[in-house]
């Protein structure tokens, strides 16, 4: 009897023992004894180790260390542990729209800026009163800064761009053209003079009161484009062959 239970509390030791073997915070004396877990060593003062893990990571329970920013990566997946990080030159960073703030990858977008520069990797952002916000004619979209052209609106909301109107999504008035973020009197809109037409596109011209190209050029999409010269460029080959040709001749 006592036999028998002695060896049930030897084998519930050894399992117990083997489990928990190498899990952080176990008592250990070279670094063998914590590799179940990566990125763990034997670590402490000398006769008081215990599995730990090494700098540059940090436990998730007892069976892992995870990374934070700083930590080596071969693969993005190792990154996973710290939101809107990636492994970059391997080493996990914060992705280019987010900035590390105390071990975590915070929006670029309302963090502190004395200058525009600061917000560089937000396209559209600038510096407003000394945080970084997305430019009038574009809206905050968790980290980055949409046009509001074309995204769903309600109420006033697409008056920041002007001749916008809310139909659904905000929308060009009619007589407007949008280009990119804003509403301009683009070709074939109503216009009053060809100032009105050149302000936005070059080489336009304000004619029987709608913008339209100038002579010599073409519409292609929103601009004007120089219609092609290549008949004139092979008349000009055949003229100077035919001197060089008259040349030879004498
Ligand atoms: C650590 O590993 C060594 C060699 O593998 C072993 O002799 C020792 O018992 C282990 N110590 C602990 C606390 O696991
Ligand atoms: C052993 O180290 C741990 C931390 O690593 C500490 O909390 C504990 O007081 C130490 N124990 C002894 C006996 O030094
Ligand atoms: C920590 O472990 C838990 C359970 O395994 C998991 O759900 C969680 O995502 C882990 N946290 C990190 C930061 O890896
Ligand atoms: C992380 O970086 C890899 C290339 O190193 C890239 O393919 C992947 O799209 C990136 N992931 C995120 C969420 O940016
Ligand atoms: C903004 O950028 C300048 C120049 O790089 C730097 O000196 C300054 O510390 C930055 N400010 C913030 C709040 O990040
Ligand atoms: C809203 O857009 C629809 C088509 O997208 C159009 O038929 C309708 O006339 C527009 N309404 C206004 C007020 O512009
Ligand atoms: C568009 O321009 C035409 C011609 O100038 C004008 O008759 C019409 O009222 C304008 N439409 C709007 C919605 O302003």
């Amino acid at each position: 009897m006592l036999r028998t239970y002695l060896a049930f509390v030897l084998v519930v030791c050894a399992c117990v023992y083997t489990a928990e073997a190498d899990h952080l915070g176990h008592t250990c004396t070279t670094n063998d004894n914590c590799t179940d877990v990566s990125n763990a060593a034997c670590l402490g003062t000398e006769g008081n180790k215990t599995c730990q893990c090494t700098s540059l990571f940090k436990a998730n329970g007892t069976t892992a260390c995870v990374a934070v920013l700083g930590s080596q990566c071969t693969a993005p997946a190792n990154c996973n542990s710290v939101s809107n990080s990636n492994c970059t030159n391997g080493v996990c960073k914060c992705n280019s729209l987010y900035k590390p703030v105390e071990n975590v990858c915070n929006t670029v977008l309302n963090s502190q800026c004395t200058a525009t520069e600061n917000c560089s990797s937000v396209a559209n952002s600038e510096c407003t009163n000394l945080l970084c916000k997305c430019k009038s004619t574009y809206k905050p979209m968790v980290d980055h800064c949409m046009p509001v052209l074309g995204n769903t609106c309600s109420g006033d909301s697409c008056s920041v761009v002007t001749n916008a109107i809310c139909n659904t999504t905000c929308k060009c008035s009619a007589n407007y053209t949008q280009k990119v973020d804003v509403c301009i009197i683009g070709l074939g809109n109503p216009c009053a003079d060809n100032a009105a037409c050149t302000a936005n596109v070059a080489h336009s011209v304000c004619e029987n009161k709608i913008c339209a190209c100038m002579a010599g050029y073409k519409m292609s999409g929103t601009e004007c484009v120089v219609v092609s010269r290549a008949g004139g460029v092979s008349v000009g080959i055949v003229a100077m062959a035919t001197c060089f040709i008259a040349l030879l001749m004498g």
